[in-house]
């Protein structure tokens, strides 16, 4: 449904989005989570048509977003950063003028106006139909910014950062809205905050610094970079050294000190890839006479892989470039 390849923007002498290739499948919610300034909103805009690419192609529902944008535009609702609202209109009236526009002209005045009570309700703000833009909070903005991406029920769903600026009870009902858009449309969605990611889409692309750096699904994403079983295992060995012998533990691949409380030291057990070493772990604390304290597994979570792949070797995280404005 959307397929995106070897795009790259430059803003004058600077990329900011860099060989950038992946795609959307039919009726699926697929992430795009990067740290502030990776390039999200830039492949959005030119996803959408807002700006032409430096070099590479994108399709979005079969129609080629730089040879036939009309096309590409039509079967596309999307939700920019800053919702584009008119100050001087009421919701009602944004959203009928949104719908002049972007429905067939086949559609009637009565259906016009069904539709627009219709993104009302589904985005929860028919209580505020007669309220001037103008005087809109952010998250209310935000969610006629969803309403109008909606309005012409289109095959994909373009959303920059969707749940931006609302309150918690608004981002639940808003990942349940976008949940339930899955299946019957296809969905990208940016956010730089993890839960979205895994409460929300079936696959995500990290991207960092203009570039890809993993597509895959959430689980799969833990599961890879965590590369083996890793456990932690606090012990009382009596003032003996531990590390050493539990080293030697057949499947063990390393084991780093992670804390000390007088005679009780806390280890992080790496296992070779799908050895289960607990038992062995176990035995030979006892057979040592030592205590075992407490064994359980260290997970990664998708938040530890983000920082793992968005933080350069010299472990910072990427410092926006000096040119970059603070967003509106
Ligand atoms: N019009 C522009 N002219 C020059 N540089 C730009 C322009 N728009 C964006 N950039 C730069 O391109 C890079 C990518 O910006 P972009 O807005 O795509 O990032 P983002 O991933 O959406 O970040 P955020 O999470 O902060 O929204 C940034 O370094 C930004 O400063
Ligand atoms: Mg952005």
């Amino acid at each position: 449904m959307i397929e995106v390849q070897h795009l790259t923007k430059r803003y004058g002498p600077f990329t900011a989005v860099d060989d950038v290739s992946f795609r959307a499948e039919t009726g699926e919610i697929l992430g795009f989570l990067g740290p502030n300034g990776a390039g999200k909103t830039t492949t959005m805009r030119v996803l959408t048509g807002y700006m032409p690419a430096t070099e590479g192609s994108a399709t979005v529902a079969g129609h080629d977003v730089f040879a036939d944008p009309i096309a590409a535009k039509r079967s596309t609702g999307y939700l920019p950063e800053t919702p584009p609202l008119y100050p001087d209109m009421t919701v009602r009236e944004y959203l009928t003028f949104v719908g002049k526009l972007k429905l067939p002209a086949s559609v009637g005045k009565a259906e016009r106006t069904s539709r627009v009570d219709a993104v009302m309700a589904k985005t929860h703000i028919a209580d505020m139909a007669n309220r001037h833009c103008s005087k809109l909070s952010k998250g209310y903005r935000q969610r006629v910014g969803l309403a109008q991406a909606l309005i012409h029920d289109p095959e994909v769903l373009i959303l920059d950062e969707p749940t931006a600026g609302l309150d918690p009870k608004q981002i639940i009902e808003t990942r349940a809205l976008i949940r339930s858009l899955a299946g019957s449309h296809t969905v990208v969605l940016s956010t730089h905050i993890l839960p979205e990611v895994s409460q929300t889409c079936q696959r995500v692309v990290i991207i960092n610094k203009g570039r890809v750096v993993a597509v895959d699904t959430p689980d799969n994403l833990t599961r890879q970079l965590k590369g083996s079983a890793t456990l932690y295992v606090q012990v009382d060995a009596a003032g003996a050294d531990a590390a050493p012998v539990l080293s030697g533990l057949d499947g063990v691949r390393r084991v780093v000190e992670l804390d000390r409380h007088e005679q009780m030291v806390g280890f992080e057990v790496a296992a070779d890839a799908d050895r289960d070493v607990r038992r062995d772990v176990a035995r030979l604390v006892v057979d040592r006479g030592w205590g075992l304290l407490e064994m359980r597994p260290l997970r990664l979570s998708l938040e530890d892989i983000f920082l793992q792949l968005t933080t350069d070797e010299s472990g910072n995280n990427a410092p926006p470039p000096e040119s970059e404005q603070p967003h509106a």
